[in-house]
């Protein structure tokens, strides 16, 4: 959403968004979702979401990863039972994923079917895990998305770990609590050498906003 400089904090977007919300009641929807990039200061979408009655779901850190470390040997996942109650017990609301398009669904009891698939434990972390694949340029590539929300206890050791899912030819997507970005991402050109944005990696972080439909 864009709203020309010129006519900025004259409430356009804000009634642009409102006007969504009745098209998203028709398509059979209750709850409308927004996520937008957190850069750490206050702007002016927070205030729209703030005017429209949006509550902050969740703040995560998104970093796409296409290099991986080497010498470290593949992690073996054990099977984790019900990470679905898991993540609500830990009071995350939403959990990302990467297909069908790039975006948060919530965790509602209706999708618990639909994570569970996904749990799995590595070094004995609960970590959500989806693969994929898809075409680029005529060659078969890997998709892997990571769902964390339990802090390692030492992110020099899990991370590279966690990092050595990253596909021959493809990428992997952890989402993780924006506040152990530092942590995260230190750990991660540690052990990758030359990691730098854009170059093996791309890391951003996201606010998630929502609000049930009346
Ligand atoms: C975000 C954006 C679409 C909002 O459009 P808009 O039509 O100006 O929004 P509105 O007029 O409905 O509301 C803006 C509100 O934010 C406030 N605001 C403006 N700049 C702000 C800032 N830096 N920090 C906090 N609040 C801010 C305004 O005062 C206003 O609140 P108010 O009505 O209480 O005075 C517009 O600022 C924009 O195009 N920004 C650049 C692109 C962008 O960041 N898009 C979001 C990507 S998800």
């Amino acid at each position: 959403m864009r709203v020309d400089p010129e006519f900025q904090d004259k409430g356009i977007a804000t009634r642009f968004t409102r006007a969504l919300f009745p098209i998203i009641r028709k398509a059979g929807r209750t709850w409308a979702g927004l996520n937008t990039l957190d850069s750490g200061k206050p702007k002016a979408t927070f205030r729209v979401m703030e005017k429209l009655g949006m509550q902050l779901a969740d703040i995560y850190a998104d970093d796409v990863y296409w290099r991986r470390p080497k010498q470290v040997a593949r992690p073996r996942l054990a099977p984790y039972q019900n990470i679905f109650a898991h993540f609500v017990g830990l009071g995350r609301k939403t959990i990302f994923h990467q297909h069908p398009g790039w975006f948060c669904s919530r965790l509602i009891p209706e999708r618990r079917a639909w994570v569970n698939p996904g749990g799995f434990r590595l070094d004995g972390v609960p970590v959500h895990v989806v693969r994929g694949r898809y075409t680029e340029k005529g060659h078969p590539h890997g998709r892997v998305t990571v769902n964390l929300f339990d802090r390692p206890s030492d992110f020099t050791t899990f991370v590279p770990r966690l990092l050595a899912l990253v596909p021959n030819r493809g990428h992997l997507v952890v989402n993780y609590a924006a506040e152990w970005k530092q942590e995260f991402r230190a750990a991660a050109r540690a052990a990758i050498p030359r990691l730098k944005k854009n170059r093996g990696y791309w890391p951003s972080t996201w606010r998630i906003y929502g609000r049930t439909l009346g």
